[in-house]
C-alpha cells in the first residue's frame, strides 16, 4: 500500500500554475522518483509531517543544513528573540561579529570571512576573488562536483582527458564555459597534464574535497595532497567548496578532516542553522582584495542578516561542543553497519557509503567509486527503494545522486528502527 498523497497532489497541481515544474528548485519536483512531491507541513526533531498527515523519519534534513534536526529548541529560541528586535537593517550588527568569532576562533584555515546568502553566492564571489587576486581567468573544476548555479561552474567535461568545459545549462555563454577546465576526480595524471598546458592561465582549482552531489565520491587523500602540492607549485589557488562538508564532517570541514589547508573556502547549509547563509573565507592577504578594502566587488542587501546569523550562532555553538562530530559519526555507522551486513548476507548489489554523518546509497555494489563516470546512470533501484521507504515512514531526498544526512535528533533508537526498515525495504525491492 502506498501513502495517501491527495493533499500534496492537489497542492502540486496548483503550484504548477505558479512555478516552472511546480517548484522553486528543480530536485524537489520528484522527477526521478514516483508520485507527486510531498508538501511538508512541519518538522520536529528528525520527524517531518506532510500535508496529508503522513509522518516520516527525515534523512534529507533540508539537503544538509539541519544538523540538529528540525526546530531545535536553541535555534528556535535564538531566532525568535532576535526577530523581536527587527528582521533586517542593512547595517552592521553584533551578531555578525559573534558568528564570525565563533567560526574563526576554531578555524585555522582562514583569517577572514564574508557572509552572503547562499552557497551559490559564496562560490560565485570567491571565484571572482580568485580571479581578481591572481589576475588569471581559467578555473579547474572536477567532473561530478557541484558548486551551485553560477555561469562559470555550470559546465560539463567535453571529450578527452584535459577538456575545455561545455555549458551544462542553456543560457551559459560558450565563452564562459571555455574558461573552465573540467577534469576527472582522483586522477593526478590528468591534473598534471592540464596544469602543464594551461599553467599560467589558471586562477584556481575548485573541488568539493568530499564530493557529495553526484554520489559520495570519496577521494584518496594522496590525490588531495597532490592537488595541494601542484596548486602551490604553480601559483594556482586551491579552493575547497565546503558547502556540504563544512561543519558536517568536522567543525572546520574537510580541511580539518584531511589536515589540508586550502587557499579559499566556501561554506553554506549548516552555517545558517536552516536560514539562508553562505560564506567565503581565506587568508587576510587574499580577503584584502574584497571591496571595500580591495577592488573585487561583492555586496548583498541581506548579507549577514541578523535573524540568519542568530540561527547560525545557535547551531554552531552546539556543533562546537566536544565530541559532537565523533558522536555523529558513530551513530551514523551504527545505523548503516547492520544494513550493509544484511545486504552482504543476502548478496544484494548494494552498499551504503558514508563519511561522518553523510551517507549515500550505492547501487553499484561494494565497489569503491571515486569518479562521476563510475556511477551507473540507471536509477531504477533508487526509485523503487525511495517508494518502499516512503510507505514505511522514511523520507530520503528524491534523487539517487544525492546523499542523506543524520542529525543529532536521530537518536540511537530511531536509527535502529530506521535500520530495520531499510533492510525490509531492500528485501522488497530485491525480491
Ligand atoms: C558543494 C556545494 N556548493 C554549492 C552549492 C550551492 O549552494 P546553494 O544551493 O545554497 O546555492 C551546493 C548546494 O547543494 C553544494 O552542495
Amino acid at each position: 500500500m502506498s501513502i495517501k498523497r491527495t493533499t500534496s497532489e492537489s497542492l502540486f497541481e496548483k503550484s504548477k500554475t505558479y512555478f516552472p515544474g511546480g517548484v522553486n528548485s528543480p530536485v524537489r519536483a520528484f522527477k526521478s522518483v514516483d508520485g507527486a512531491p510531498l508538501f511538508i507541513k512541519k518538522g520536529n526533531g528528525c520527524i517531518i509531517t506532510d500535508e496529508d498527515e503522513n509522518e516520516f523519519i527525515d534523512f534529507c534534513c533540508s539537503w544538509g543544513p539541519l544538523i540538529l534536526g528540525h526546530n531545535h529548541p536553541k535555534v528556535y529560541e535564538k531566532v525568535v528573540t532576535t526577530l523581536q528586535n527587527g528582521s533586517s537593517f542593512g547595517a552592521p550588527t553584533r551578531l555578525e561579529n559573534e558568528l564570525a568569532e565563533l567560526i574563526l576562533e576554531r578555524n585555522p584555515y582562514i583569517d577572514k570571512i564574508r557572509f552572503v546568502s547562499s552557497g551559490t553566492e559564496a562560490v560565485m564571489s570567491a571565484l571572482r576573488l580568485a580571479r581578481g587576486f591572481t589576475g588569471k581567468d581559467k578555473v579547474i573544476k572536477f567532473d561530478g562536483c557541484y558548486h551551485g548555479h553560477s555561469d562559470s561552474l555550470l559546465v560539463n567535461a567535453g571529450s578527452g582527458l584535459v577538456t575545455l568545459g561545455e555549458s551544462s545549462s542553456a543560457g551559459v555563454p560558450a565563452s564562459f564555459a571555455q574558461e573552465t577546465l573540467v577534469l576527472p576526480l582522483n586522477d593526478i595524471e590528468a591534473l598534471k597534464a592540464c596544469v602543464a598546458e594551461y599553467k599560467d592561465q589558471i586562477a584556481c582549482a575548485i573541488i568539493e574535497p568530499i564530493p557529495a552531489n553526484n554520489g559520495l565520491l570519496l577521494q584518496e587523500k594522496t590525490f588531495l595532497l597532490a592537488l595541494r602540492e601542484i596548486c602551490t607549485e604553480n601559483g594556482i589557488l586551491l579552493f575547497f567548496d565546503e558547502v556540504i562538508s563544512g561543519f558536517r564532517v568536522a567543525f572546520s570541514g574537510a580541511a580539518e578532516h584531511y589536515g589540508i589547508k586550502p587557499d579559499l573556502v566556501t561554506y553554506g547549509k549548516i552555517i545558517g542553522g536552516g536560514l539562508p547563509v553562505g560564506a567565503y573565507g581565506a587568508s587576510s592577504e587574499i580577503m584584502a582584495r574584497i571591496s571595500p578594502d580591495g577592488n573585487v566587488y561583492q555586496a548583498g542587501t541581506l548579507s549577514g542578516n541578523p535573524v540568519a546569523m542568530a540561527a547560525g550562532i545557535a547551531q554552531l555553538t552546539e556543533c562546537a561542543k566536544p565530541g559532537f562530530y565523533e558522536d555523529q559519526a558513530k551513530r551514523t555507522l551504527d545505523f548503516i553497519t547492520p544494513i550493509n551486513a544484511h545486504v552482504k548476507a543476502k548478496g544484494y548489489d548494494f552498499e551504503i557509503v558514508s563519511i561522518g554523518s553523510i551517507f549515500w546509497l550505492n547501487f553499484a555494489g561494494n565497489k569503491t567509486i571515486r569518479k562521476a563516470s563510475q556511477i551507473d546512470p540507471d536509477m531504477t533501484g533508487f526509485r523503487h527503494l525511495h517508494s518502499a521507504l516512503l510507505k514505511r515512514g522514511i523520507y530520503l531526498g528524491p534523487s539517487g545522486y544525492e546523499v542523506g544526512f543524520v542529525s543529532t535528533a536521530h537518536t540511537p533508537e530511531i536509527l535502529e528502527k530506521a535500520s530495520v526498515i531499510f533492510c525490509d525495504a531492500l528485501d522488497e525491492i530485491y525480491a
